[in-house]
């Protein structure tokens, strides 16, 4: 393994004040975007709409890399946003499925012919991977231990091959927002997923300073009925991840998972503020999905040969979350 280059792309990847665009959506939920919008999922409107992402003037400004799918990097798109100085990198996961004998509940997979797919994907010109793991909430019931563990396990022999391949991994445990739970349930469950991750990254020999965390934040469910105020998921958020993530991990970034877009650049912003410099042992930024894209692809699906209000919205939300990973 070759812990500079590793650390280098790192600590690139995290540099304030930029983020990471997530915009490797699979094929299927890109359809589903689409739908939408009333825009037909074709390869060509695919590319057109990623395009449009990667073409953005001045978005390398606000934004390090950007998280690509299969089809999008194999349409030029990773060169595109390599000449403008934004790392491509790829979501290498096949998506979560079924977990056996534990109803509601899901596993990542993607490791058979990961070694082979990550070679490939370091000749193309990617500096790293994403593998997203889904944690549910329900009741007092889920997530399971066994739903923890084997998605930990799965995501460290994941960073593994990565950092074998030469490539960042970035390891996202999300603990789904989805129900009504409270935001201490949140907090358990994010505490419990976290220490089995970083528990299983030890184990399997992950080097830290090169490799990043996608976290969800610590959040009272969708449907809570009292929901906590950007303060408290900002102090609760920050706590979870001090008591959990190790010193020498590169950084942290935070997925959207259905927050507004204002939602998520508030937390982030609060997060921040609240941190004096040096409190926080690594940076704090975003990558962002949907809370980065949504208004851009509304603007797009009015005239999807216009990209420039598109490009407007894109732009406006990549400067705020920007300016909120600096105090
Ligand atoms: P959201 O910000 O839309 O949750 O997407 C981030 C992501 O990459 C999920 O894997």
């Amino acid at each position: 393994m070759d812990k500079d280059k590793l650390k280098a792309t790192a600590d690139q990847m995290v540099a304030k004040p930029k983020g990471i665009l997530a915009m490797d959506e699979s094929t299927g939920t890109c359809t589903k975007r689409f739908e939408t919008i009333g825009v037909e999922s074709t390869e060509e409107n695919r590319k057109k709409y990623r395009e449009m992402l990667a073409t953005a003037e001045g978005l390398e400004n606000y934004v390090s890399g950007a998280i690509l799918f299969d089809e999008t990097l194999r349409q030029g798109i990773g060169k595109t946003l390599a000449d403008k100085g934004i790392i491509p990198g790829i979501k290498v996961d096949t998506g979560a499925k079924e977990l056996a004998l534990h109803e509601g509940e899901k596993i990542t997979e993607g490791l058979d012919g990961l070694r082979d797919r990550l070679k490939e994907y370091a000749e193309l010109g990617c500096g790293f991977a994403k593998w997203r793991a889904v944690i549910t909430i329900k009741g007092d019931t889920l997530p399971t231990e066994a739903c923890i563990d084997a998605n930990a396990h799965a995501l460290a022999r994941y960073a593994a091959l990565c950092q074998e391949a030469g490539l960042v991994p970035i390891v996202e445990p999300e603990v789904l927002m989805d129900g009504d739970h409270s935001i201490e349930r949140c907090y358990k469950i994010t505490s419990e997923t976290l220490e089995e991750l970083f528990e299983e990254l030890e184990e399997q020999g992950v080097y830290l300073p090169g490799c990043v965390l996608k976290a969800s934040m610590v959040l009272s469910g969708k449907d809570a009925q009292d929901r906590a105020d950007v303060k408290t998921v900002a102090e609760q958020t920050v706590k979870c991840l001090k008591e959990n993530v190790p010193a020498d991990c590169a950084g942290v970034v935070f997925l959207s998972g259905g927050q507004s877009n204002e939602e998520a650049t508030d937390h982030l912003n609060e997060m921040n503020k609240m941190s004096e410099a040096g409190d926080l042992p690594w940076p704090l930024s975003f990558s962002y999905g949907r809370a980065l894209q949504s208004s851009a692809l509304t603007a797009w699906g009015e005239n999807i040969d216009d990209v420039s209000a598109a490009q407007e919205k894109l732009l406006e939300r990549a400067k705020a979350n920007s300016d909120a990973t600096i105090n």
